[in-house]
C-alpha cells in the first residue's frame, strides 16, 4: 500500500541531499504532476526554488494567469514567460504528431534552460511521472518532459534534473497532493498533456487553428464537469465535412470528443455517455464555433488507441 507520508518525507530529504546549497528551477503548467513537484521541492528548499510557467500560446483559456495565481497562492514565487512566437514558429509547417512533439520538446528544453540561467539556478525541477516514462521508452509517443530516460543529457540544455514523483502513477500522485493539502482545484485535476493544444488538433498548428479546439475544450470541459471521467476533451480533427449555416452550404471543421475513465493513464475506457449530453455539446460546438459543422463521438479504447489522438 502506498503510503504518502513516507513517501514526502524521504524525498524531502532526497531533494535537499540533491540539491544542496544551490537554486531550482520549477516548470509548472498548473496540472497535478508539476504543481505537487514545485510544492514538493518548494517544502525541500524554501526560496531557493522559483517556479516559471512557459506561456506557448497553446494553453486552455486564461490558464496563464490561473496558475501563477495558484502558485503564488501556496507561497512560491513564479515568473510567467511569454514565449508563444518561439513555440509557433518550431511548429511551423510540422504536421506529423511525432515531428510536432520533439519540436514542441526541443523549445520547452531550450526556453527552460535560459531561465536556469537568467536565475543562476543548477536544477531544473519537473513534474515527470511514470506513465510518461513508460510510454516514451515504450515506443508509444515522445512526452515532452521526459529527457535521461531516452538518453538526452539535461547539461546539453544546461541544467540537472530533479523529478521526485518519476516512479508514481497518476492516481498516486493524487494522493501525495491530497496528503500536502494541495487544493482540489490541484489534486483532482483533469490531466492535460505538456504539449497542450498542438496535439489536440490533427496536422499543422496554426493560431486560428489553436483557437477553436481552445474553444471546443472550454465547452466540453464544463458539459462534461460532473461525469467524473479521467479526461474529457475535444480535438480539431483535419479535413472538412459539408454542412449548413443560415440555410447555404458551409465546408466545415469537424470536432471530436474524447471522454475516457482510466486509473494510471496506460490502459482507458471510453466512456458510455448519455445521448442527450452529446447532442447539446455537439449543439453548443456547432453553434458557437463558426466553423465547425460537424461533431463525432471517439469510442475507442485504449489500446488500441491512446488517450490523446496524437
Ligand atoms: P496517451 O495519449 O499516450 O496519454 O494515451 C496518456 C496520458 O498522458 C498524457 N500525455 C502527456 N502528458 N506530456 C505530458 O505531460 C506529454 O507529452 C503527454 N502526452 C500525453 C495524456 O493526456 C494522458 O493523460
Amino acid at each position: 500500500m502506498f503510503d504518502p507520508e513516507k513517501f514526502v518525507a524521504g524525498k524531502i530529504r532526497e531533494i535537499q541531499g540533491a540539491v544542496g546549497s544551490e537554486r531550482v528551477l520549477a516548470a509548472c503548467s498548473g496540472g497535478v504532476d508539476s504543481t505537487t513537484t514545485a510544492f514538493l521541492v518548494h517544502k525541500a528548499v524554501q526560496e531557493r526554488l522559483i517556479a516559471v510557467f512557459i506561456d506557448d500560446g497553446l494553453r486552455r483559456e486564461s490558464e496563464p494567469q490561473w496558475t501563477l495565481d495558484l502558485l503564488n497562492r501556496l507561497g512560491i514565487q513564479a515568473k510567467l514567460l511569454d514565449r508563444s512566437d518561439l513555440f509557433f514558429s518550431a511548429l511551423h509547417g510540422l504536421t506529423d504528431a511525432e515531428e510536432k512533439r520533439k519540436s514542441f520538446r526541443e523549445t520547452f528544453y531550450r526556453t527552460l534552460g535560459e531561465a536556469v540561467k537568467a536565475e543562476r539556478a543548477k536544477f531544473l525541477a519537473q513534474g515527470t511521472i511514470a506513465a510518461d516514462i513508460v510510454e516514451t521508452t515504450g515506443g508509444v509517443k515522445s512526452q515532452h518532459n521526459v529527457l535521461e530516460q531516452i538518453g538526452i543529457d539535461p547539461m546539453t540544455y544546461g541544467f540537472e534534473v530533479i523529478e521526485p514523483l518519476k516512479e508514481l502513477y497518476k492516481n498516486e500522485v493524487r494522493t501525495v497532493a491530497r496528503y500536502l493539502r494541495l487544493p482540489r482545484q490541484v489534486s483532482e485535476r483533469m490531466p492535460f498533456p505538456g504539449p497542450a493544444l498542438a496535439i489536440r488538433l490533427v496536422g499543422g498548428v496554426t493560431r486560428e487553428k489553436v483557437a477553436i479546439v481552445r474553444k471546443a475544450t472550454e465547452i466540453v470541459e464544463h458539459e462534461t464537469r460532473n461525469l467524473k471521467a479521467f479526461q474529457s476533451f475535444a480535438v480539431l480533427l483535419e479535413g472538412k465535412a459539408t454542412g449548413i449555416k443560415n440555410g447555404k452550404r458551409v465546408y466545415g471543421d469537424m470536432i471530436a470528443l474524447r471522454i475516457v475513465s482510466s486509473k494510471t493513464a496506460i490502459c482507458a475506457r471510453a466512456m458510455p455517455v448519455s445521448f442527450a449530453l452529446l447532442r447539446r455539446i455537439a449543439n453548443r460546438v456547432t453553434s458557437e464555433i463558426p466553423s465547425v459543422v460537424k461533431c463525432l463521438y471517439d469510442a475507442t479504447d485504449k489500446p488500441p488507441s491512446t488517450i490523446e489522438f496524437e
